[in-house]
């Protein structure tokens, strides 16, 4: 070894003692795990499997404590009876942007100089509700129409083979790219939906291989080569998504108007748009397909809830005056009335939905807890709930909480249930999918609209089976916790063809 090299790492060493000076706890502070490894604490840990390595902490410090995860000091709470409090504390104490916009730089090369979260926020907020949200949910299942059953039909008949994560993953994503971002022409010809059949694609291919290397990326742990393929894949996506080429498409959302707008009152530039617009494809199409992924896997392995879904579909068509292929659209009423879809969907939710709920503690702080304990949160910390270890995965809350079980929030006389306990005491979040308070999820009402209509249209126009009926549901991969929906280790094999 090299002089030069030695004392490089000596130095490096040095500097790793010096700025890991190991705090103590405070009276009044959460249990403090610092882990073993200087600065570094519990990252690796961390990073490998976030539910095992909490589980573990939880059983040795209850139910909060602050960790040292890659110099930062990370307070974990996981009693859901406290989550609310930190839900609805103002953006002064708890602040959820701070981290999303470490993000957007460090996964999307995203710099917004003048950037306001509230006034981008209040911007948006109104394009995904009411009638604008009508306006989105129309346009959606008039482009799931054209992706699905335009590509089974391009395909010829009989049975098609695929992965069942690519066949969700492709479908929702390119119907709602189309639906957010445009289509290529109005009136919609039989030409402009082959060509919105075909750019789609591209987009979701693209966007997919920046997906496969996400967490990668956010932990900034890529190989040489996956850097080269991250480069090239973001060119391609920043082209495929400039305001030059957006501007020339039609029926582009109000979502999509207001945020360009937004962003040119903050003078940003035109390649920095383009970034920004793939930030939101990630954003708002990350997430849907490994829903409805998990959701027709569940159903497919479960026969009983695939059958009762069946019947709830077949009842609500029974009533309508309009054959399937006559109808251009799924009326919000009739995808309000159906309560076993809706149960399928948030059990799905419970099982899969791992996001971190993230605050960066803005000033010092007292917490207090539901059964009237408080302590004390020190500015510059972060605030992390998880979740999916409790409520969704608590055995206190549900039984077997492993097991899917279609009907859990159902009551008996088919509405929906929503009490649910801990402790004895109602619980007011009982799953947090879309996460709660003033920072819950603005495309939730979207979200379940499409989710629901794609199911629909696969259980009505298509005939779909796993290859192998007896295949496992296959384990997570590991390195997503905390980034939304999981996504599976691996595939699952399909075969499907439109139902003649
Ligand atoms: C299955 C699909 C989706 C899931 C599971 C999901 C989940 C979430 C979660 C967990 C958060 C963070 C909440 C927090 O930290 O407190 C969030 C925030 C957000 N989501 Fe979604 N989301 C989905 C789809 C969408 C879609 C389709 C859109 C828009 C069209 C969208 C727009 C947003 C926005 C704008 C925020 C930030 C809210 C804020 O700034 O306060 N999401 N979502």
């Amino acid at each position: 070894m090299s002089w030069a090299l030695l004392l490089g790492l000596l130095a490096a060493l040095l500097l790793l003692l010096l700025l890991s000076r190991r705090r103590s706890r405070r009276p009044g502070e959460p249990p403090l795990d610092v882990g073993s490894i200087p600065w570094l604490g519990h990252a690796l840990e961390f990073g490998k499997d976030a539910a095992s390595f909490l589980t573990r902490m939880k059983e040795k410090h209850g139910d909060i404590f602050t960790v040292l995860v890659g110099g930062r000091y990370v307070t974990v709470l996981l009693d859901p009876h406290s989550y609310d409090t930190v839900v609805w504390e103002p953006r002064t104490k708890l602040d959820f942007h701070a981290y999303a916009v470490f993000l957007m730089e460090r996964i999307f090369d995203l710099q917004l100089p003048h950037y306001s979260p509230s006034d981008e926020k209040a911007k948006m907020k109104p394009t995904l509700l009411h009638k604008d949200l009508q306006a989105l949910t129309e346009a959606m299942y008039t482009n799931l129409r054209t992706v699905l059953l335009g590509d089974a039909t391009e395909a010829g008949g009989g049975w098609h083979e695929m992965g069942l994560l690519d066949f969700s993953y492709n479908f929702l994503l390119r119907a709602g790219y189309l639906t957010l971002y445009g289509v290529e022409a109005l009136p919609r010809t039989r030409e402009s939906r082959a060509q919105d059949r075909t750019h789609s694609a591209d987009v979701f291919h693209t966007f997919r291989q920046l997906d496969l290397l996400l967490p990668k990326l956010a932990r900034g742990s890529l190989s040489v080569g996956d850097k080269d393929r991250v480069c090239r894949v973001k060119g391609h996506l920043w082209k495929l998504l400039s305001p030059a080429r957006l501007a020339a498409r039609a029926h582009r959302s109000k979502w999509l108007g207001s945020y360009l707008l937004y962003l040119e009152e903050i003078g940003v530039p035109e390649d920095m748009q383009a970034r920004a617009l793939v930030l939101q494809l990630w954003a708002t199409q990350g997430n849907m397909g490994p829903a409805a992924f998990w959701l027709l896997l569940f159903l497919l392995k479960n026969p009983e809830a695939l059958a009762a879904v069946r019947g709830e579909l077949e009842q609500l068509l029974s009533r309508t005056e309009q054959t399937v292929s006559q109808m251009t659209t799924l009326p919000q009423k009739l995808l309000d009335s159906m309560p076993v879809l809706d149960s399928v969907l948030s059990e799905s939710l419970r099982l899969t939905a791992a996001p971190f709920i993230t605050r960066e503690v803005m000033v010092d702080l007292a917490m207090p807890m539901a059964d009237g304990r408080e302590f004390s949160l020190r500015r510059g910390d972060r605030l992390l709930l998880f979740p999916f270890l409790s409520p969704q995965k608590d055995p206190e809350i549900y039984t077997d909480p492993e097991v899917f079980k279609y009907n859990r929030f159902l009551n008996s006389d088919g509405s929906e249930k929503k009490d649910f306990y801990k402790d004895g005491k109602r619980l007011k979040h009982y799953s947090m999918p879309w996460g709660a308070g003033h920072n819950q999820c603005l495309g939730k009402a979207y979200a379940i609209s499409s989710i629901k209509q794609f199911v629909f249209l696969v259980l009505v126009h298509f005939d779909l089976e796993l290859i192998n009926p007896d295949v496992e549901i296959p384990e997570f991969d590991l390195s997503r916790y905390g980034f939304g929906l999981m996504q599976p280790e691996h595939d699952v094999p399909v075969r499907y063809r439109v139902r003649p």
